[in-house]
C-alpha cells in the first residue's frame, strides 16, 4: 500500500513542547494544524511562484498607488499585504481562512508599523465580510487555485468599486499538452489537494479568462509568465525582510523548526516528501514543468 497521509501513526520521536530551540507547538499540535497555519508557524513567508516582482507587476496592473483601498483574498502571513502597503502607499486588508496565518499576519503588521494602514482578519472567499462597492483592487496570490472560480470572482466582483480591477497571481497549465505530461500534472494536482485538504486544479488560461467573464469583469486580460526565480528576486526578498542580517535569522529559524517537526514526526515528514513530488512535477520536471506556469490576470468591474 503507498503511503498516505490517512495513516494512522505515532510520532517516531518523544517531542513535547520545547523540546528543541524554538519550538512553541509540541509535535502533536503541530500535526493538528491545517497545511497553510502549520507553514505560517514555521514562518514560510509567502508562497506565489512569481515571488514579490510577480506582486508588484500585478499591482502596477490593478492600477494600484496611495489613494487605493486593496483587499488581499487569501493573504496567509501576510507577506504581500504588508510589502504593497510599504511599496505602493495602499491601504489594504487582507482576508484568509487559516486562523494562526491571519495571527501572524497581524503580527506582522504590528512590527512592520502598518497598523491602521493594513488590517488583517478571518474572511471567506465566498461570502467575504464587507459590503458591495468597499475597495479599489481585489487579489489574490496562489489561493483562486483552490477556489470555485465562478463563485468566488461573482464575489470579488460585488465588494470592488465600479471600474476597479480584480487581479489573480495563479498557475497555469496549457492547452495542449502530451497525454503522459498531462496525466503527470493531474497527479500533481492531487497532490496538493491531499496535502492541503483544499480542492486544487491549474485551469488553462482560457479558463482563467472565462472565469473572469463569467463573473462579469470586462476586459479581461490574461498575461503568462514562466516561473523564473533569480537573484532579483532574493534582492527584493531580503530587503522586504528588513536586510541580509533578519533575512538570515529569519531563515535560520524557519529552517530549524522544519528540520525539528520533519525529524520528530512521521506524518510531518510525508507532507513535505508529497510536497517536494507535488512541486517537482510542476516546477522542476522537464516533461511536465514547461506546460505550467503563471499567469497575472486581471479583469475590470462595469463602470455603469
Ligand atoms: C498558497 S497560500 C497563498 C497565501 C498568500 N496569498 C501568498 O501568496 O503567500 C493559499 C492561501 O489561501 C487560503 N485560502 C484557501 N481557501 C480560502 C478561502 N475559501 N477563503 C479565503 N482564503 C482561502 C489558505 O488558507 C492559504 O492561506
Amino acid at each position: 500500500m503507498p503511503e498516505n497521509l490517512e495513516k494512522p501513526e505515532k510520532p517516531d520521536v518523544k517531542a513535547e513542547r520545547g523540546s528543541f530551540p524554538g519550538q512553541e507547538l509540541s509535535v502533536k499540535e503541530a500535526e493538528a494544524l491545517g497545511y497553510y497555519d502549520f507553514m505560517s508557524y514555521l514562518g514560510v513567508p509567502y508562497y506565489h511562484i512569481g515571488g514579490l516582482s510577480s506582486t508588484r507587476k500585478l499591482a502596477e496592473f490593478c492600477r494600484i498607488d496611495s489613494s487605493k483601498k486593496v483587499l488581499m483574498v487569501g493573504c496567509g502571513e501576510g507577506f504581500s499585504a504588508c510589502y504593497l502597503a510599504k511599496k505602493t502607499g495602499c491601504s489594504a486588508v487582507g482576508v484568509d481562512i487559516a486562523e494562526l496565518s491571519v495571527r501572524k499576519a497581524k503580527e506582522r503588521a504590528r512590527k512592520e508599523g502598518l497598523e491602521g494602514k493594513v488590517e488583517f482578519g478571518m474572511g471567506d472567499a465566498y461570502a467575504l465580510p464587507f459590503k458591495a462597492g468597499a475597495f479599489d483592487a481585489v487579489i489574490t496570490e496562489f489561493v483562486s487555485q483552490f477556489l470555485d472560480r465562478d463563485r468566488a470572482f461573482k464575489e470579488f466582483e460585488r465588494v470592488l468599486k465600479p471600474g476597479a480591477y480584480a487581479g489573480i497571481n495563479e498557475m497555469y497549465r496549457e492547452e495542449e499538452i502530451p497525454p503522459k505530461a498531462s496525466e503527470e500534472i493531474d497527479r500533481a494536482e492531487k497532490i496538493f489537494a491531499e496535502i492541503t485538504g483544499l480542492p486544487f486544479s491549474l485551469p488553462t488560461p482560457e479558463e482563467w479568462r472565462r472565469g473572469f467573464e463569467g463573473a462579469g469583469l470586462k476586459d479581461a486580460a490574461v498575461r503568462k509568465f514562466r516561473p523564473s526565480p533569480g537573484l532579483e528576486e532574493i534582492k527584493m526578498l531580503v530587503e522586504a525582510m528588513g536586510g541580509s542580517w533578519k533575512f538570515t535569522r529569519y531563515f535560520a529559524g524557519l529552517m530549524w523548526k522544519m528540520a525539528g517537526y520533519t525529524l520528530s514526526s512521521r506524518k510531518i515528514r510525508l507532507r513535505f516528501r508529497r510536497l517536494g513530488e507535488g512541486k517537482k512535477i510542476l516546477l522542476r520536471k522537464k516533461p511536465t514543468s514547461k506546460y505550467v506556469g503563471y499567469v497575472l490576470a486581471t479583469g475590470k468591474k462595469s463602470e455603469d
